[in-house]
Formats: structure tokens, sequence, C-alpha cells
């Protein structure tokens, strides 16, 4: 679908957000030809700077984050042509004319969209001064990064203070695993398919893992994490998400309100975890001193540098989903920073046969696995049991087939961002969060956080560099099964 010409207003345009993805998602679209002539990337803050230095700093940002080889001077040349920066002050009057009077040298008709890239303290602020100020037209869209609140209460005035602005169609809430082509394909294997829709369910389903390990630590991102917790920054919306779209039952269009409406019915039915259960389904963790990548890590502590902290790096789920589609099928969610490595992925595995035909000397039947691997090497692989070639007789293997995507299709992997940033400018709203879709996951998340409070529910330590606290192993063995083993 062409992109109609249009002005992205990026407020934190010189952040840490706009530097490592905004500017290289729009330089790709650039770069593949996908933006308009006279598309133009406007970035705001509090600094004061001329447009030139915005484009050294973007050029900077480059540099860094893009691959060497998707780097050409013409390429470059032209985005870096597109950028202009103006300085507002988000609580007060000062710039807003000024940036008013730029976006007004082209018509009225054209495609605004505000991104949001600052804290969440000045979504208010802003919302209400591109209003106030005249610098809304028909055509203008908000985008919001999480997090979109700390709680329910926080997260519904939050989005009735931009409800006061804009209509629920100008909104677009970002959660960018919505965007990383895995869980596209997630999309595409149930329902482009025959194959898989008949046995999604509980009558052939065991269970489902969703993982997203990472090797990373605190980031210098103290001041928010510390206040957040994995819950609050990657189950609430990320791996719900996820969850959700391995639920959901099949939306009748692949169109925005169709899809965000089955992921709603999920979110309601997933099984309330409160103080009364939220010691038996959940466990939390936090990283010790270890190693990463064969380097020693600092504790969480020492990387905090504060004496103590009770926010947990780690959380694994024991999730249900009271539906007749679920009914007794774990859904088994785990999160953490500092693990043994950067892996998400999504692991569907399948009720044993129901009786063998095969004695136990020629191998063990194993259950049928289909794995969907975000990050990295993204990909499919369906595990399935065969007969080990040769003159042997029967053994039986169980070997993958196997769609990695880098070796299937050659292709660069593009960044979440990339397609998110121009839907935006599509008007298609499919992969972004509905509000009542975020309230609905913060009521799902509201207990489990007051159930550990209720309980003194502190993180249990792990050593950086593992797959995290014990208690989470024995969470799912506890079951009869085990965590998928990363290859
Ligand atoms: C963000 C979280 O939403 O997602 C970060 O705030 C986390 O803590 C990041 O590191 C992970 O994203 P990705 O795309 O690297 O898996």
């Amino acid at each position: 679908i062409p992109v109609e010409p249009f002005d992205y207003v990026v407020f934190g345009g010189n952040g840490d957000l706009a530097e490592r993805k905004l500017l290289p998602a729009l330089y790709h679209r650039d770069h593949d030809g996908q933006l308009p002539e006279d598309a133009r990337i406007i970035g705001v803050s509090r600094a004061d700077q001329s447009d030139d230095a915005y484009r050294a700093f973007a050029q900077r940002a480059l540099e860094k984050h893009v691959r060497a080889e998707d780097m050409n001077p013409v390429s470059l040349e032209r985005f870096l042509n597109r950028l202009f920066w103006r300085r507002i002050d988000a609580k007060g009057d000062g710039g807003w004319d000024e940036l008013k009077a730029i976006l007004d040298e082209r018509d009225g008709n054209r495609i605004r969209a505000f991104y949001m890239a600052v804290a969440p303290n000045l979504f208010g602020d802003l919302a209400s001064r591109i209003h106030d100020k005249g610098l809304a037209t028909t055509r203008t869209r908000i985008v919001v990064e999480k997090p979109i609140g700390r709680d329910l209460a926080s997260a519904r005035l939050l989005n009735e203070t931009i409800g006061r602005y804009f209509d629920e169609e100008q909104i677009f809430r970002i959660d960018h695993y919505l965007g990383k082509e895995t869980v596209q394909n997630l999309m595409a294997l149930r329902f482009a398919n025959a194959l898989y829709e008949p046995v999604w369910n509980a009558s052939h389903i065991d269970h489902v893992q969703i993982t997203v390990a990472e090797s990373v630590g605190l980031e210098g991102r103290a001041g928010y994490y510390d206040k957040a917790g994995a819950l609050r920054d990657m189950v609430q919306n990320h791996l719900v998400q996820l969850m959700c779209l391995v639920a959901l039952e099949p939306p009748a269009a692949l169109d925005a309100d169709a899809l965000r409406d089955e992921k709603l019915k999920v979110l309601r039915a997933l099984k309330p975890i409160d103080a009364s259960n939220v010691e038996t389904r959940t466990v939390r963790g936090q990283y010790k001193a270890g190693a990463s990548s064969g380097e020693a890590v600092r504790s969480y502590l020492d990387d905090l540098g504060g004496p103590s902290s009770d926010i947990e790096t780690f959380v694994a789920i024991k999730a249900e989903i009271g539906n007749w589609r679920w009914a007794g099928v774990p859904f088994y969610l785990r999160t953490g920073k500092r693990m043994a490595g950067r892996m998400s992925e999504i692991v569907v595995t399948f009720r044993s046969i129901p009786h063998s035909i095969f004695d136990s000397t020629v191998g063990s039947v194993m259950q049928n696995q289909l794995v969907m691997r975000l990050q990295p090497d993204e990909g499919v692989k369906q595990w399935l049991m065969i007969k080990d070639p040769g003159p042997g007789g029967m053994r039986l293997r169980h070997v993958p087939l196997d769609m990695t995507f880098a070796e299937s299709f050659r292709t660069r992997n593009p960044d979440a961002y990339e397609r998110l940033l121009l839907d935006v400018i599509r008007g298609n709203q499919t992969l972004f969060m509905r509000r009542d879709e975020v309230e609905a996951a913060w009521e799902w998340v509201d207990p489990i956080l007051t159930g550990w409070a209720q309980k003194g529910t502190k993180p249990q330590g792990y050593t950086a560099g593992t797959w995290g606290p014990s208690a989470a192993i024995a969470l799912i063995e506890r079951d009869g099964r085990t965590w998928h083993e990363p290859e």
C-alpha cells in the first residue's frame, strides 16, 4: 500500500528511542524507496539546536545502528534532508507557534503523526497543547509508547487524558512485539493453513510456553526499571499480547477491530491470579552477580547502585485461560534480564499419542512441538517423529521441519518499528493496542502485584547468565513438564 506524504513529529526526537529505533527504522523505509517525496520528520524537545545539528545527530545514530551494507550516501543524504528540528516547552507556551508554522508550510490535508517518545508524565501536557495550539487536524495521529500506566488506575487516567483530545481511531499505542516478523507469522501460520486450526485447542495441545529471555541487564534505566520490574515492563504488554495471539479465536477478517475484539475476549477469560494462588502460580527473581557472554557481570543491586530493592528482574507465571478452547491448558510465561542468552520463543506442545505401537527399544515417542522463534534466528520449526533413514530397521527420531527465515528467504529481517511507524501513516491499527485491551491486561496484572504485596513475596536470587531461579524450573516440573531447551 503506497504511503501518503506525511509529517512525523517526534517528541523526544534526540532521545534514546529515536536514536536506536525510530530514526534507523525510518531510514530503512526510505532506503527501500517507501517514503514519499517530501515526507518530513521533525524532531522536537526542549533542546535548542539547528536543523543541521539534528541531522548530524541522526547521521551518528544511523552509523551506529544501521548495518554498513544498508548505508548508502544517496539514501543518507535524501533521508537527512527530510529532518528538521524545533524546540518546544512541553509544559509551557515556548516554541509551539514555531512548530505550528513549520507544519502549516504544507496543506492541512497532509497526515500529521505525533510520536510521544517521552516519559508518560508528559503525554497529557503534549496532547493538550497539540490540541489547544491548533496543531491537530482531522488527519492527525498520536503515537504513544509504553509504559501505559503502572497499574489499572494510572493506565485509565492516561487513556482518559489522551482521549479527551483525540478519538480512539487517532491513537496508536505501540507494543513493538506486535511488529516482529514471527509474531505476524503466527497469524499466517494459524489462519493461512488448514493444518493447524483444527488441532489448536485443549483436545490436542498439552501446553504452551512463552519465553522472552534477555542477556542484557539494567542498561542505565534504573529510574524507570526499579519502579516497574519485569511484570510491568514485559508481561503486562509483550508476553500477554503474544499469549492473546496464540489463544484468540479466528477473527472474521484481519482488520483492527476484528482482531482486537478477539484479543480482548482472551484477556477477559484469563483466570485470576491473586493472593490466594500467587505463590503457586508465579515466581519472582532478581539477578545476582554472574557471567554474560563470558564476561563477569554485576548484580542488579550493584547495577542499581542501591543497598536493596524488591523489584523483580525475572518473572515466571503459570497462566490459564478459562474458556472451551483452552480449558486445562497451561500457558507458562517467563521473562528476565541477564538470562543465559537473548532468546524469545513461543512453544506449542501437542498431546502425547494416545497409544504407542513402538516398543522402547526403537526409541521413545516425543510430543510434537511447534517452536516459533522470535529472536534471534527468526523462524518456525515443527518437530515431528520420523524413522531414522537407513536399512537398520525401525529407529525413531525427533526432527524439525525447519523454516529459518534468514535461510529460506535471504532477506534482512526488518525491525518491528519499520512496520509499525508506517502503519501509523497508513492508518492501520491492527498491530496497535486498543484502550480496552490495555486496561483488560492491567486488570489481570494488578491482582498479581497486590497478591505479591499481601503475601510479602520477595524476588529470589538467580545467578546472572542462567535461566532464572530454581523455583521457576519447579513451577513447570511440578506439572510433569520442562521448559523447552533452546538449541
Ligand atoms: C522493552 C522493555 O519494551 O522491550 C525493555 O522496556 C526490553 O526492558 C525490550 O529490553 C526488549 O525488546 P526487544 O525487541 O529487544 O526484545
